[in-house]
């Protein structure tokens, strides 16, 4: 297949280095319709000029406005089917919530509200616990929210180059305005999980609404890159047993974190790029000391920005340092068919060719 050994090269030149030609936007003769076409791109500027990509573009009409709160739409019959098939089994004695949470809420936490309590082990039966650490020792679950960002390329070439792979928490919206750069993910052997239609407060939402955000999450990941997801990361972590259920409904495993970098949460005030910095080295002398040692960890960090993708492409060899594994978090849990479609397959946690080295394999050179 021609397009594979044209990818492989790709792949070969970046790792060596050699693919530095820096494309003026104007005169520009990039390749804006294939994946591999939008990999190559350098400037950033040109990678976040818009595109258009038939297979999404021809079927915008049959999905909510691109960052607008989804529900189901009027002629959508699969959705209103799917929807139909699993509201009986939706708890309604648990209240759509407000944010920030009303002062009225019980202190008891009746409904696993983890904005309210960080609560991830669901009250309500027959719901599994989420994950918010990596269950292989001295493991982290490397992943990142929010994207595709248009203008990852940097970051995604430098994982390539240390053939590291992450899970991708892809908003829905994103994915519409960047279809090419979500195939990247596939292509490039990462994890790909949903992160909803709009990135909202979940626990804000009608049941219904709610189903919308994850259904056409998965819908457009399935449209733009071909896989179905079968995990998913709440925005803002804001999830409880009404959400969990709906989730768990669409075959969606709810993927939390237990330490935060608060890169996406600058604000020049009481967080700052240096905030960012410390959480980090917080974090890596955690890892260092053994906390780790039985129970690997997560921590959560963006695709957002230039900022949040080079603090991560900063932190990398530390990280490298203090945990012996770095691997998607579905590799962690052994989930080796990560998505609906069986065709495609991760390694489990010890076929992982992803950086193994022993935080004392430094020593002996
Ligand atoms: C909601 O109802 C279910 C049974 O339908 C019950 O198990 C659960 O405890 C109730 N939850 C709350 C928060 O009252
Ligand atoms: C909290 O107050 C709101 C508004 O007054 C009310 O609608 C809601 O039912 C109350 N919730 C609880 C758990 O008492
Ligand atoms: C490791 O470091 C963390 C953060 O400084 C600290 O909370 C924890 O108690 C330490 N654990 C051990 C085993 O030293
Ligand atoms: C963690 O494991 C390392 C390597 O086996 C060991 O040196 C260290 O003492 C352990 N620390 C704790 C807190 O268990
Ligand atoms: C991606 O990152 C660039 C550079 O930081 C930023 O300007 C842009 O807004 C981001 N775009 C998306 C879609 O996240
Ligand atoms: C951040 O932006 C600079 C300047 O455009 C670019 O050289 C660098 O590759 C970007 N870093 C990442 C990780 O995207
Ligand atoms: C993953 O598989 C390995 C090897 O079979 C096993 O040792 C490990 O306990 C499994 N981990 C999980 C989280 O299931
Ligand atoms: C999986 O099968 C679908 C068609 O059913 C095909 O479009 C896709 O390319 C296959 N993916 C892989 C990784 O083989
Ligand atoms: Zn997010």
């Amino acid at each position: 297949m021609q397009s594979l050994s044209v990818y492989r090269l790709h792949k070969l030149l970046v790792v060596v280095g050699l693919l530095h030609v820096r494309v003026n936007a104007q005169t520009s003769t990039a390749d804006r319709t294939t994946e591999t076409g939008e990999a190559a791109i350098t400037d950033p500027n040109e990678e976040c000029s818009p595109y258009s990509y038939p297979p999404v573009v021809n079927q915008l009409s049959a999905f909510p406005s691109i960052w607008e709160a989804a529900s189901i739409l009027s002629d959508d019959s699969a959705a209103q089917a799917k929807w139909d098939s699993i509201s009986a089994n939706i708890p309604s004695n648990i209240s759509v919530k407000t944010q920030p949470p009303a002062s009225n809420y019980s202190s008891d936490d009746p409904d696993c509200w983890w904005t309210y309590s960080l609560c991830t082990e669901p009250k309500l039966s027959g719901l599994p616990v989420d994950i918010s650490a990596a269950p292989e020792p001295s493991t982290l679950g490397y992943g990142f929210d929010d994207g595709p960002n248009c203008s990852h390329n940097a970051f995604y070439d430098f994982l390539l180059s240390q053939n590291q792979k992450a899970t991708f928490y892809y908003i829905g919206s994103n994915v519409a305005d960047w279809p090419l750069e979500a195939q990247r993910a596939l292509a490039d052997g990462h994890e790909i999980c949903a992160h909803t239609w709009s990135h909202p407060y979940m626990t804000t939402f009608s049941s219904e609404a709610a189903f919308a955000e994850l259904w056409y999450s998965m819908q457009m990941i399935k449209l733009a890159v071909g896989v179905t997801p079968t995990c998913w990361r709440p925005p803002y972590g804001d999830v409880d047993d009404r959400i969990r259920s709906i989730a768990n409904a669409l075959g969606l495993q709810t993927i939390m974190w237990g330490y935060d970098s608060e890169d996406a949460d600058i604000n020049g005030q009481s967080i700052t790029d240096q905030t960012v910095v410390t959480n980090y080295n917080n974090f890596i002398t955690t890892a260092s000391n053994g906390t780790f040692n039985f129970t690997g960890a997560i921590i959560l960090t963006h695709e957002l920005n230039n900022f949040t993708m080079s603090e991560a492409v900063q932190f990398y060899s530390q990280l490298k340092s203090s945990f012996q594994h770095i691997v998607p978090v579905g590799v962690s849990l052994n989930k080796t068919q990560p998505y609906v479609e069986t065709n495609y397959s991760l390694p489990t946690f010890e076929q992982c060719k992803c950086p193994l080295r022993s935080r004392f394999e430094e020593l002996e050179f």
